[in-house]
């Protein structure tokens, strides 16, 4: 180091320990108490993460970070908030010793231990939010609740135990108001817990709840959100949920809960929010809940109902929202709906509806959003006369159903609003309809696995908005339209301003088996899929500019000529798929510019030439380059070594790439790359549409 930097340090720090004097001298130091207590408190985390003891007062913990004390001249600390400060380490027992503290605020760090018992009896308590630590114990069964206190949150840790015997043990003086206990390890509901009688919110999903003791409800007048999903209650649910007279939200889906629902519906007057779906409810929903006047949103998909649903409209005037997918419904339900006129949002997908939308359908004009996908619909061309009448719908789901029919041309077909359309997977013929190309706003198409056939029309270019096109698995022939190259969305349009709600949660099971659940068009990663056609002609150099693509797949055609060193402009690419062509020339060295490409394919084509070296090339797979006419090096084979046997044998140049060499290296993978991956767009297309789920697309990289 040199000496003008030293001169400098000394100076600075002169300057600081006079600055400290002169501070020291005029600070009233806070409550002895406080003080011992907080630096036992920070002497359990991790040194110095809060830098209170480098701060200017080291005896005024009123001025810390996250420290607020009141106004009077004692001084006391009434606050402790350090929430989302990377704290790591243990909670100790002196923290009790902050005996006029109000609000304690250690959420959403790495705090680990035990929580001390002591804590939930401090005596000013009123707000104690923990959650979202690795706080790993059993809560001790006597744990009763301060009576001031009415807000605990230790959602999201690793807590066990049982809840609820103490906790409330003086009914009268409990005032406990909300209670997230969600997403622990908790396994049983004690009895006690009714004499919670002042809570008004108690989130309990995400645990390993079985079941729950009868009449929990009975005393629980004020609760007015209830969530019990994904924990493994089963049998009935109990009728004592009536008693819940001012509960306007109830989750209990993701249990194992049977038979019919308990008909109680009438006394649940303020109920707006029910959900009950992945369970295995049956039979017919009990009348009180088809003419319940207060609920604005039913989701009961993925249950067994199998019972016609008469809803009766006319007496549920608020619902706007209604899941019925997933389950076994057939016949007249669609009939039956006809009167529910204010609906926005409905999912029948995955039901055996079997036959054509009636006539009278076309009265739920209010709707936005429609599934109707795989419910053995026939008759494509009604359908969308019907639909015409929609002028608000946005978001349109048809995939498997009118198999084998014709694609309607109709001229005059309009979907001014249409944001979203699927019809995938229905065997349909016939030329790509003249009547999408007036669906300016779409920004989401999907007719894939479909038999469509002739030439992609040009005028794709005044999609402004379309960020995902799939048209893989049809017969279109001829050249790529050039418009496909000028999407502005993939080109210069922040699509995450764009984003249309789907209006329900679709799921997607990762290649890990875990759920996903996505729900924003957003949440779709920005693709051109054309694969499996026969399209022909050149890769346009132009496809350089659609540099917020992620996907670009064009695998299986009769595209010719070289890859253009151009696309290296298309730097958000993960997955560039180019196999099974007729590609020759060479792969552009400009390529190992895309730095977030995970999956790579120029297999099965007629290039030569050395393979680029570094970048994300060093990651792909031999088999990303077999069978070709002569590729080599790349981190497999040096050119020099492979240049002897070509000659000799030009049929084993060809499968130099073969599989033997096969490993996969995966290094280099950005986070949102996994993302994709797990959230099943790498899915075999069989399971990919059913359940198609994003949650968070990755973000653009630019
Ligand atoms: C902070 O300083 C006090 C004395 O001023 C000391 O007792 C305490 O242990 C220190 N805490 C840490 C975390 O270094
Ligand atoms: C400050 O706290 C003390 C001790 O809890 C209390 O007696 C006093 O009323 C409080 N003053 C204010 C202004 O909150
Ligand atoms: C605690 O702090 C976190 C992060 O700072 C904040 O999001 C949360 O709302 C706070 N909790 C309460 C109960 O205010
Ligand atoms: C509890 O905390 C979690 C995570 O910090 C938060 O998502 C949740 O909204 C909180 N619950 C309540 C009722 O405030
Ligand atoms: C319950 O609380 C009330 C009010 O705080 C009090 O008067 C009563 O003595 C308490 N009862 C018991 C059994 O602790
Ligand atoms: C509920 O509180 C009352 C007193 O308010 C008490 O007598 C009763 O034992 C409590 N019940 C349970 C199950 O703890
Ligand atoms: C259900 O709970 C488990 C842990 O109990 C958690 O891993 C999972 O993410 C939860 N699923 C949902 C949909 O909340
Ligand atoms: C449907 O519900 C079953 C349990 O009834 C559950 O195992 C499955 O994961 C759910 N499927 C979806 C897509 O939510
Ligand atoms: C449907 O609701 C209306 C209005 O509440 C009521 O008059 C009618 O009787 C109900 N119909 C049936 C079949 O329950
Ligand atoms: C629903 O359909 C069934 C069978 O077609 C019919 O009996 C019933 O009256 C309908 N209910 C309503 C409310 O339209
Ligand atoms: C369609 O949306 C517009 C604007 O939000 C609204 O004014 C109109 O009433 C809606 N149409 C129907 C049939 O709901
Ligand atoms: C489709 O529906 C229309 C109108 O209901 C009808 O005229 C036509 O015959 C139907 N087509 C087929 C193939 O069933």
């Amino acid at each position: 180091m040199s000496s003008p930097n030293l001169y400098l340090i000394y100076i600075s720090s002169l300057f600081f320990s006079f600055h400290l004097w002169v501070l020291k001298s005029q600070e009233t130091p806070c409550n002895p108490n406080d003080l011992k207590a907080l630096n036992g408190f920070s002497s359990c985390l991790e040194p110095n993460v809060l830098g209170w003891n480098n701060s200017n007062s080291v005896s005024d913990c009123c001025t810390w970070t996250g420290v607020t004390c009141n106004d009077s001249a004692s001084r006391r600390v009434v606050a402790l908030e350090l929430g989302q400060k990377n704290l790591y380490g243990t909670i100790c027992d002196s923290i009790v010793g902050l005996n006029q503290l109000r609000i304690l605020n250690l959420s959403h760090n790495q705090l680990h231990g035990s929580l001390p018992t002591k804590l939930f009896r401090m005596e000013k308590l009123e707000i104690l939010d923990v959650s979202d630590n690795r706080f790993v114990y059993r809560i001790p069964e006597e744990l009763p609740l301060s009576s001031s206190i009415w807000y605990v949150n230790v959602s999201k840790n690793g807590l066990f135990g049982s809840i609820g015997e103490n906790l409330c043990k003086n009914s009268s003086s409990s005032n406990i108001k909300v209670l997230d206990m969600s997403m622990n390890f908790f396994g049983e509901v004690q009895q006690g817990l009714s004499n919670c009688t002042s809570l008004q919110y108690l989130m309990i999903n995400g645990n390993n709840f079985r079941s729950l003791p009868r009449g929990i409800f009975q005393m629980m007048q004020n609760l007015r959100v209830l969530h019990l999903q994904n924990n493994s209650f089963s049998g009935t649910l109990d009728h004592g949920i009536g008693h819940l007279l001012n509960l306007v939200e109830l989750d209990i889906s993701s249990n194992s809960f049977t038979g019919v629902f308990p008909d109680v519906f009438g006394s649940l007057g303020k109920l707006e929010k029910f959900t009950a779906s992945s369970n295995n409810f049956n039979g017919a929903l009990p009348t009180s809940m088809l003419n319940s006047p207060s609920i604005t949103t039913l989701d009961l998909h993925n249950n067994s109902l199998n019972d016609p649903i008469n809803l009766n409209c006319s007496a549920m005037t608020k619902l706007r929202s209604l899941h019925l997918g997933s389950n076994k419904l057939y016949g007249s339900i669609l009939h039956n709906l006809s009167s529910c006129k204010s609906l926005n949002i409905l999912n029948l997908g995955h039901n055996n509806l079997d036959g054509q939308i009636p006539e009278s359908f076309k009265n739920l004009n209010a709707l936005t959003v429609l599934s109707l996908s795989r419910t053995n619909l026939v008759n494509l061309s009604s359908t969308l006369k019907i639909l015409q009448h929609f002028k608000n719908l946005t978001v349109l789901m048809l995939s498997e159903n009118f198999q084998g029919e014709q694609i309607p041309d109709d001229a005059y077909f309009q979907f001014r609003s249409l944001k979203v359309l699927s019809i995938a997977y229905s065997e349909l013929r016939g030329l790509m309809p003249p009547w999408l190309l007036g669906c300016n706003g779409l920004q989401f198409l999907d007719l894939s696995t479909n038999h469509l056939f002739g030439t992609i029309p040009l005028g794709f270019n005044k999609f402004k908005y379309l960020f995902y096109l799939d048209l893989s698995n049809n017969s279109f022939t001829g050249e790529i339209p050039k418009g496909l190259t000028q999407l502005q969305a993939l080109i210069d349009i922040d699509i995450s301003l764009l984003g249309t709600p789907l209006g329900f949660p679709l799921f997607s099971t990762g290649i890990d088996g875990a759920t996903f659940c996505y729900n924003n068009i957003i949440s779709f990663p920005p693709t051109l899929d054309l694969s499996y056609n026969m399209l022909s002609g050149t890769i346009w150099p132009s496809f350089g500019n659609l540099r917020r693509l992620h996907v670009l797949n064009l695998k299986e055609n009769r595209l010719r000529g070289s890859i253009p060193e151009s696309l290296s402009g298309m730097k958000n690419l993960e997955t560039l798929d180019l196999s099974h062509n007729k590609l020759s020339g060479k792969i552009p060295e400009s390529l190992v510019l895309l730095s977030f490409l995970s999956k790579f394919s120029v297999a099965y084509n007629e290039l030569y030439g050395e393979i680029p070296m570094g970048g994300q090339f060093m990651t792909f797979p031999s088999s990303s380059f077999e069978r070709n006419n002569g590729l080599c090096g790349g981190p497999y084979i040096p050119c020099s070594l492979q240049q002897a046997p070509v000659d000799e044998s030009p049929s084993e140049a060809m499968t130099v790439f073969g599989p033997q060499f096969g490993f996969g290296v995966a290094t280099g993978f950005v986070l949102t790359i996994i993302v994709c991956f797990m959230s099943g767009w790498i899915l075999p297309r069989e399971t990919t549409f059913k359940y198609r789920c994003f949650t968070s697309r990755s973000s653009h990289h630019d």
